[in-house]
């Protein structure tokens, strides 16, 4: 039987992290380690489900304690970084938006070095499969007009809140270790998501 792939999930006790751990874990074929702050937005009940599966390891820490992120790279032989972790609601970024410079620039700046030394420690194999995969926010392009409109990959960039902003930079960033250093990186801009809140809490 092959080995599972390895998944460094960032944020993953999120509402969207929380729902791709449960996704991978169920799909099979997959290790996740899923590295979380355990902000206010963090809940492990979204996690009970995979509590105690040997696909499964929950570890509370930070995206920019590259220490930690090291080590968990290498100890887990991860293959793919899925970039989740966040500071993420736009009321929040206009009332206190250091938080959202510290995590969302700040930190991912921090994982993609983290990440970076990691890759170029790999054998040529493992480093030809390496993905580092940062999700972004359609909201780094603007706002629409209420019922017309679609970005697309073209589209220029124009954040007009400090979250958007904060994300628009991370996006730089992980182009910018793309171009300059080569690291193998995906990223996506997607659209509001939802899906059911039982997990969320009050
Ligand atoms: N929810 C949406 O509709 C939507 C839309 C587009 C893009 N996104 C992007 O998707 C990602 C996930 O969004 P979400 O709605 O699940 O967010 P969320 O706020 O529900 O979860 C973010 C998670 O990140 C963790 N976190 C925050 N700072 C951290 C740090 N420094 N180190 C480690 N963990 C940290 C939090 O504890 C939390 O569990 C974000 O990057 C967001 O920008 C979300």
């Amino acid at each position: 039987m092959s080995e599972p792939l390895s998944v460094l999930v960032t944020g993953g006790a999120g509402f969207i992290g929380s729902a791709l751990c449960r996704h991978l874990v169920r799909s099979g074929g997959y290790r996740v380690i899923n590295l979380d702050k355990l902000t206010y937005a963090g809940n492990l009940a979204s996690l009970a489900e995979l509590e105690g599966s040997p696909c499964y390891r929950f570890v509370r820490g930070d995206i920019a304690d590259g220490g930690l992120v090291g080590s968990l790279l290498d100890e887990e032989r991860v293959e793919i970084v899925m970039h989740l972790a966040a500071e993420t609601h736009v009321d929040r970024s206009i009332d206190g938006p250091a938080d959202f410079i510290e995590t969302n620039i700040v930190g991912t700046f921090r994982l993609l070095n983290t990440a970076l030394a990691y890759w170029r420690s790999l054998d040529p194999r493992r480093r030809a499969g390496f993905r580092f995969h940062h999700v972004s926010t359609d909201e780094v392009f603007g706002d629409l007009p209420f019922d017309s409109g679609i970005f697309t990959e073209e589209s220029p960039y124009d954040p007009s809140s400090p979250y958007s902003a904060s994300k628009a930079a991370s996006d730089h960033l992980v182009r910018a270790w793309h171009h300059t250093y080569g690291l193998p990186v995906v990223l996506s801009n997607c659209s509001n998501n939802y899906g059911p809140s039982i997990f969320r809490k009050s």
